[in-house]
């Protein structure tokens, strides 16, 4: 691997990526990407064993390897979902509803490029060699071909309805990492997260206002796309981690990411369950958007739902386990003779290519508007 000596050779590298996906250079031109610092409100230490220190604002300050190590760990996760999305998200460009639809996506790509060059600028900043070679790697890693670190970012987006579903609960679990870490003890970390969380609410914005205009145009089944709820938020609570996390209970303790409602939240934290914590809060959260949904969908249609915690899981005590989405235990060969009821298959697919050749199965919005 070579040695990069600055961020300008990063740059290079980046710039290579980008040309390497496809993405249209006279669009990405317009767009600045720089590193965005803002004020943090506390400048102690928030929870955990150093609460009421002066946070870290150098690697140097931290006082043990371990947390040192943790804090690699996390902005390497962080950063490699941020490149992992544009990779997943790129063919769309060609497929767009419209050219308000285009735009939205375009800006929505640049931001997560932004927000990997955030993490790589903290990367090469702060962890020297080390950092250096893992802002290379974020690079590297592709999503295509499944070597991306974490499982919602190694699936595919085959199309519109796959991306407006990605961009309300994929983003949205990003919206609950960013929020996470906004709280860390490593002030440069805790700096970069307000303009990644503004630039993140417009993530959350086009996919649910792109959901909401589906619904409303009436033409897309709401079972499919139920269906594709069911693809995307089980892979959106794998991403919060097991329950009875080491990991988890570390990184709380050591202070580098803070609970999701760690500022408004006085209780003590159950250390065991932090993971679980937040993903309930991901699901109450969740549950108010398709809330909304369900009071536009067409009449007669089937109430849209939040697919149980027990369906479809990777990782922990459901994994593998053949609940139904609504989290009726079924016998293996049960599971395999509906999973086509539960998860989106050819013929839904199929279903929607056919819909998707007129430009009425969203409502559409005026670029400019
Ligand atoms: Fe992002
Ligand atoms: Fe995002």
């Amino acid at each position: 691997m070579d040695k990069q000596s600055t961020f300008d050779d990063w740059i290079e590298l980046f710039r290579a990526w980008q040309k390497n996906l496809g993405l249209n250079q006279k669009e990405i031109e317009k767009y600045q990407f720089e590193t965005k610092y803002d004020q943090i409100p506390q400048s102690e230490i928030e929870f955990g064993h150093y609460r009421g220190e002066r946070k870290w604002e150098k690697i140097l300050h931290v006082p043990d390897q371990r947390i040192r190590d943790a804090l690699l760990h996390l902005i390497i996760y962080q950063g490699d979902t941020e490149f992992a999305s544009v990779e997943q998200q790129r063919n769309l460009l060609n497929t767009a509803p419209s050219d308000y639809d285009f735009l939205g996506l375009m800006r929505v790509m640049c931001e997560e490029m932004r927000h990997g060059w955030q993490m790589s600028t903290l990367l090469i900043d702060h962890f020297g060699q080390t950092g250096k070679t893992e802002a290379q790697k974020m690079l590297q890693r592709c999503a295509d071909q499944q070597q991306r670190l974490l499982g919602s970012f190694n699936q595919p987006v085959n199309h519109w309805i796959d991306f407006f579903t990605y961009a309300e609960f994929i983003d949205r679990d990003g919206k609950f990492q960013l929020t996470m870490l906004s709280t860390s003890a490593f002030a440069p970390l805790a700096r970069s997260m307000p303009p990644m969380l503004r630039e993140e609410y417009y993530h959350l914005l086009t996919g649910n206002t792109g959901l909401m205009r589906t619904l409303k145009a009436g033409r897309v089944p709401v079972e499919i796309i139920q269906k594709y709820f069911n693809k995307w938020i089980p892979t959106a609570y794998d991403l919060f981690g097991t329950d009875y996390s080491s990991m988890a209970r570390w990184s709380y303790v050591w202070g580098v990411k803070g609970r999701f409602d760690e500022r408004e939240n006085s209780q003590e934290p159950d250390l065991d369950n932090l993971n679980e914590h937040n993903r309930k809060l991901y699901v109450k959260e969740i549950q108010t958007y398709i809330e909304a949904m369900n009071k536009i969908r067409p009449e007669g249609s089937p109430e849209l739902y939040v697919p149980s915690t027990c369906f479809n899981r990777s990782i922990g005590e459901f994994a593998g386990k053949s609940y139904d989405p609504h989290g009726n235990l079924l016998t293996q060969e049960e599971y395999d003779l509906n999973q086509d009821e539960f998860l989106p298959s050819e013929k839904d697919l199929e279903v929607l290519r056919g819909i998707f050749k007129n430009q009425d199965w969203i409502i559409q919005v005026k670029s400019g508007a």
